[in-house]
């Protein structure tokens, strides 16, 4: 298979923060359309809407670089945390459009539909997970809890599934939209599943014709 050029290492930590910025541009579009009244129908909706559906697609970007590298050999792994992070920031300014806009900071009703409406209280759920991940998104927490680092970053996992859910159990009637991200999101962990068997397979076919050259130990 065709590999992509390799991108020199000396560009690696720029593009990184050019992920950063680029990244952040749909949030700035939404706020610049929701501050100058371009948004159309349901203003508050919309701009809820747009900042929701960037947080799954950042969780769901975030969670396909290891099958990435795993069957197409592209090693973007410098691009995770970033992907990662993006993903933490639009959910929490989706939470806040919801806190602020929608609800007009109302503790009782927010409190009454975090418990009583459980599309919601699965999506706080997934914004309770994220917080230890987005704080541990850092080289220092990942020397310091070693392989603690990788158990807890498979909360990534619940989180996406959970904001697929919550996704879908939005909406009057489950669509295309919301059957893709579901899908996804099934897809990603299945490769989870089958990735240890899989990388296993893949080693020892790598060293079969090794092995066979007589003499070669
Ligand atoms: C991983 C976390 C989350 C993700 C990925 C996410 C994503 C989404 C998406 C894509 C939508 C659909 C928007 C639409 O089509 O209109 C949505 C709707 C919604 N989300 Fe979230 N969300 C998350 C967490 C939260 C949290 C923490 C809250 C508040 C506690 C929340 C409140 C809402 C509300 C109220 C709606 C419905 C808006 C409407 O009435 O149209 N979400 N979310």
């Amino acid at each position: 298979m065709p590999r992509l050029p390799a991108l020199a290492k000396r560009y690696h930590s720029a593009s990184v923060w050019a992920l950063y910025g680029f990244g952040l541009v749909p949030a700035a579009v939404a706020f610049y359309l929701g501050a100058t009244g371009q948004l159309p129908g349901n203003p508050v909706k919309e701009f809820e809407h747009l900042l929701g559906i960037w947080a799954l697609r950042f969780l769901v970007a975030t969670l396909t670089i290891t099958p990435i590298r795993d069957l197409f050999g592209i090693n973007w792994l410098r691009y995770r945390r970033a992907l990662g992070l993006l993903a933490f920031y639009y959910v929490l300014m989706h939470f806040l459009a919801y806190m602020l806009l929608d609800q007009v900071l109302n503790v009782p009703a927010i409190l009454a539909d975090i418990a009583r409406r459980p599309f919601i209280t699965i999506g706080m759920a997934a914004l309770v997970m994220l917080i230890p991940l987005a704080l541990t998104s850092n080289t220092w927490s990942i020397r310091r809890l070693g392989t603690r680092w990788n158990t807890l970053h498979r909360l990534a996992y619940v989180i996406a599934a959970a904001g697929a859910l919550h996704f879908s159990m939005s909406v009057k009637v489950v669509g295309p939209e919301q059957m893709l991200y579901l899908g996804l999101v099934a897809a990603l962990l299945l490769w989870r599943l089958a990735r240890k068997p899989y990388l296993r397979r893949k080693r020892q076919a790598a060293s079969a014709p090794a092995r066979a050259i007589p003499g070669k130990v």
